[in-house]
């Protein structure tokens, strides 16, 4: 019988689930536990599995990602890439950069036809759009930080696929809707695509991603980076206009780079610093607002709002102009967060006028990813952290399903500017610093985060949402240090988001109509939207209590070891 149960649980530990039985658990209170949140509950029942088995949090997030890479196909993965932000119970911070990187045989203007005009369905669709995926090496570069054999930490994931699981309704319709690019992308036929239409409950079993999956558990990243995979990979590339070599799947690297870490009201925050602009704009929009002393105020009342949508333009001004791979452009990230520039940034503001975008930079508007990435939150009984955030970019990325292999692969070039000057498939155009080049990679807006309190992880959060990430968690952050909201608040009241051009603020369908209608007298373009990321968020106190939260816009699920 297969069934979904929606309900909601405090002071619980979770039953293991039957695939058929998909329990989405929104809110989960405990002490001393670990908490996995993620997306979907079969991942985040995975993660809490290994934790159970005596994992860690990077054991956990190892196996909640390769879960997620089957359960939540739209997102999850092992053909595309994301960020992971670590903070240890030694004190130890720590990031992993295993973003996506452009093919060797990639250029500047690659998607630009004999006019020069972009042609962005080149980089947001099929096989020229696939940047080198860089999760599977992500999962290894983990792994040091773990405690079990990599062999156990993939095993739920090869259950899943083998065995096949009850899709949700969301997913379901997702997959019909997207039924038309699989046809028109995929020269063999996936187990994605079917004759009739998708419906909850159906089961969906991958094969051929559990027969990949066992490469990589008997070969290790070679068994993705190498061998059969790789090379069914570079067929696929060559059913169409593909350029990925074997020579750049071989040389793949992940990059461990120093978190940014700055103090905030008692806290100290840690982020994802370049390529991700996550970090960046998450501490020039607190240092910001925090001019402006926002804890006088109310949750998005007038003010609030004001400041913070301020706040978000003049960040999101200069995440276009200097923003991009380290590795290929000089690192503006100290004087960019720095007190002083901040400062000065600032001088522009003035209470209840909406400052034109124009007068905060240059008209060269940044990149709006697509908002189909995913995120998983995780902390462990021994006070372990850990925050992901990973992409295909757009929903099943390139919609290019590896023939053979089972998984989708990203279409994360279009996160490149493809034409500097040049809107993107979300009306956005990118600056020079984010031009395409062979090997880089391309700018993000992923924003994992880790809030320490006395030295100690107090908030582990993240979300997907293109864009909207870095604005989502700014939100949610202040909405419990200034706000002091629950974190069930904080995560599901209504979000809103600037990001300098367009010049509009964004806001979820049930933001409140009296800011609202305030924000446009003071001249302020509003655009509504049904939903602003899908949060996972969770909080410690000293006394080791935690919550954890999943966000109440998806079928997003909490579990407990
Ligand atoms: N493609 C989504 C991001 O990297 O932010």
């Amino acid at each position: 019988m297969k069934k979904i149960i929606f309900f909601f649980l405090v002071f619980s530990q979770l039953g293991f689930a039957q695939f058929t039985d998909i329990n989405i658990v929104k809110e989960i209170h405990t002490k001393n536990k670990g908490l996995v949140v993620s997306a979907h509950p079969l991942a985040s029942e995975a993660g809490a599995k290994i934790l159970k088995l005596g994992g860690n949090a990077y054991d956990a997030v190892i196996a909640t990602q390769y879960a997620l890479a089957v359960v939540y196909p739209q997102a999850g993965n092992i053909g595309g890439g994301g960020f992971l932000v670590g903070v240890k119970n030694n004190g130890e911070k720590f990031t992993i950069d295993f973003r996506e990187t452009a093919p060797e045989k990639s250029s500047r203007d690659m998607y630009l036809d004999k006019k020069g005009n972009a042609n962005t369905d080149l980089s947001q669709n099929g096989r020229l759009a696939v940047g080198i995926p860089g999760s599977v090496a992500g999962f290894y570069a983990t792994l040091k930080h773990a405690k079990l054999p990599m062999e156990k930490l993939i095993q739920p994931a090869i259950d899943l696929a083998e065995q096949g699981f009850a899709i949700t309704q969301k997913e379901a319709s997702l997959l019909n809707n997207q039924m038309e690019f699989f046809n028109q992308h995929n020269k063999n036929k996936t187990v994605f695509q079917k004759s009739t239409p998708w419906k909850q409950g159906d089961l969906l079993i991958q094969k051929k991603l559990g027969e990949t999956l066992k490469l990589i558990q008997k070969n290790g990243a070679k068994g993705f980076y190498e061998g059969k995979t790789a090379q069914l990979i570079i067929d696929e590339m060559k059913r169409g206009n593909g350029i990925i070599t074997l020579n750049d799947l071989k040389n793949y690297k992940v990059v461990e780079r120093k978190p940014i870490s700055f103090d905030y009201k008692g806290t100290e925050i840690v982020s994802m610093p370049l390529p991700s602009s996550g970090g960046i704009l998450l501490a020039q929009m607190l240092k910001m607002s925090n001019f402006e002393k926002l804890e006088k105020y109310q949750q998005n009342s007038t003010p609030a709002v004001q400041i913070m949508v301020e706040a978000e333009r003049r960040a999101f001004a200069d995440r276009a102009e200097y923003m991009g791979d380290p590795g290929f452009i000089k690192d503006k990230t100290e004087m960019l967060i720095s007190e002083e520039y901040l400062k000065n940034r600032w001088k522009s503001f003035t209470m209840n006028r909406a400052t034109p975008s124009s007068e905060v930079g240059k008209i060269i508007p940044q990149p709006k990813e697509s908002t189909e990435t995913t995120h998983i939150s995780i902390i462990d009984k021994d006070g372990n952290a850990v925050a992901v955030t990973t992409t295909l970019n757009g929903l099943y990325g390139s919609k290019v399903v590896v023939s053979g292999a089972g998984f989708f692969l990203n279409n994360e070039m279009d996160d490149f500017s493809v034409k500097p000057g040049v809107p993107n498939m979300f009306g956005a155009v990118g600056g020079e610093a984010n031009a395409i080049q062979p090997g880089k990679r391309m700018l993000s807006s992923m924003t994992p985060t880790i809030v320490m309190k006395n030295s100690k992880p107090y908030i582990i959060v993240g979300t997907p949402g293109g864009t909207t990430i870095p604005t989502s968690v700014y939100q949610s952050i202040v909405n419990i240090v200034d706000f002091k909201l629950s974190p069930n608040m904080a995560v599901n009241s209504p979000k809103f988001h600037q990001q300098w051009l367009p010049e509009s603020v964004l806001v979820e369908k049930n933001f409140p109509e009296s800011t609202i209608a305030d924000l446009q007298k003071n001249n302020y373009k509003i655009e509504r939207t049904s939903q602003i990321g899908r949060t996972e968020l969770i909080i410690i106190d000293e006394n080791g209590n935690a919550i954890a939260v999943a966000d109440g816009r998806g079928d997003d699920s909490v579990a407990v070891e």
